[in-house]
């Protein structure tokens, strides 16, 4: 592969790359390893401020992610503690977080907002991701998720919050350009399918592209909602039936599959991606990094998961975090594969089979990771 500046030049054979080189470039021998396109991570939930460490300890002694979040824990707890934070504080730790993603070997997030639930908050989460953007390798997507959950302040007047959200924030966002997607939390207790309705058809008239949590904790519709509304993506999808995967495929939305939050909330209720396949779906599989029901930033790892717990196969695991998630955020021509044009986002793993990646769970696999045509992160020489 030839690489100049920002982007890939060429692919092929070693003689026809090496008739192409001058003096002066700079060779890099992968040395038998395998070389991939960077992971893109299309569903992450990468700034906030605290953790949650206090409700993983619960729910290992039995509580559920509904019951803590009834109790006041859950989204809103990361909500009172984003809040309080700056800007700047947020940034700092998100520049951890990004440090994680290039370590696993991941080069695009897309980053959704929605631990603010005010217009200040929100506006204060998505200038940190534009922030990161600038200051850190890792490419950010940005995506304003308002409707993360009904602050509690409007939780008797849900229909005011509904309309700050379709009034207020999505113009603002709108006009300083800070999300290219809109998503909902379409769940029991959370958005109706209503309310998600209204939200993204408000987004869409902005110029934005739409995603949805959907069907992830019960069957409430939202994945027969994304398709009535041509969004890009239903994501999680846990409990989606037959009907739904038709309607998305009708419709050409893309599923996002989150098989970390299913582990992690110690369910076993993952997707039906074969299913999804089966039915010509170009799947997606992402993280879901978040403080509460994912905290993940390995796409290796969500690879293993697909490949025990979902029957994907280790190449169908590879394509899903790749060039299908790139297209799944309207970058299918820029990033997702190793081909001439692309932007130079490679990795070489210290692998000598694709394989490997799925199969040897729990360790970093990346041993030189490109971004844009740059080293931007390198396993320490052994
Ligand atoms: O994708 N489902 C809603 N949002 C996140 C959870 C966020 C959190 O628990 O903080 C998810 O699983
Ligand atoms: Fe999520």
């Amino acid at each position: 592969m030839l690489v100049r500046g920002e982007y890939i030049e060429a692919v092929g054979r070693r003689r026809e790359i090496e008739s192409l080189i001058s003096g002066d470039c700079e060779v890099i021998d992968a040395g038998h390893r395998v070389v991939l396109p960077g992971f893109v991570d299309a569903h992450t939930h990468p700034v906030f401020a605290g953790i949650r460490a206090n409700e993983f300890e619960q729910r290992a002694s039995g509580a559920t992610y509904r019951e803590i979040a009834a109790r006041g824990g859950g989204i809103r707890s990361t909500v009172r503690s984003t809040r309080n934070a700056s800007q700047a504080e947020l940034v700092r730790a998100g520049k951890r977080y990004a440090d994680w993603f290039l370590r696993n070997g991941t080069t695009t997030v897309e980053a959704k907002s929605g631990y603010g639930l005010t217009l200040e908050d929100e506006l204060k989460l998505l200038r940190a991701i534009k922030q990161l953007n600038g200051e850190t390798s890792l490419r950010y997507v940005p995506t304003f998720l308002g409707a993360h959950d009904i602050p509690t302040e409007y939780k008797s007047r849900r229909h005011l919050y509904v309309s700050l959200i379709i009034n207020e924030m999505l113009p603002r966002i709108a006009e300083e350009r800070l999300a290219e997607y809109c998503d909902v939390f379409c769940e029991q207790d959370v958005f109706t399918t209503d309310e998600t309705w209204e939200i993204l058809s408000a987004a869409r008239c902005h110029g934005m592209g739409l995603r949805v949590h959907a069907d992830q904790l019960s069957l409430s519709g939202g994945a027969k909602l994304a398709a009535e509304l041509n969004a890009a993506t239903a994501d999680h999808l846990e409990h989606t039936d037959a009907t739904g995967i038709m309607a998305l495929k009708a419709a050409k939305v893309q599923p996002v599959l989150l098989p970390g939050s299913v582990y992690a909330l110690g369910s076993s209720d993952y997707p039906a991606a074969r299913q999804m396949i089966d039915a010509g779906l170009a799947v997606v599989l992402a993280t879901d990094f978040n403080p509460g029901s994912s905290p993940v930033p390995s796409m290796p790892m969500i690879l293993s998961l697909a490949c025990t717990q979902m029957k994907m196969t280790p190449a169908e695991t590879i394509t899903a975090a790749t060039i299908n998630a790139a297209y799944s955020l309207g970058r299918g021509e820029e990033i997702g594969s190793l081909e001439k044009g692309k932007r130079a986002d490679f990795v070489i793993h210290d692998a000598s089979d694709y394989r490997e990646l799925a199969y040897f769970f729990g360790i970093e696999h990346p041993w030189l990771v490109y971004a844009s045509g740059q080293l931007v992160c390198q396993k320490p020489d052994r």
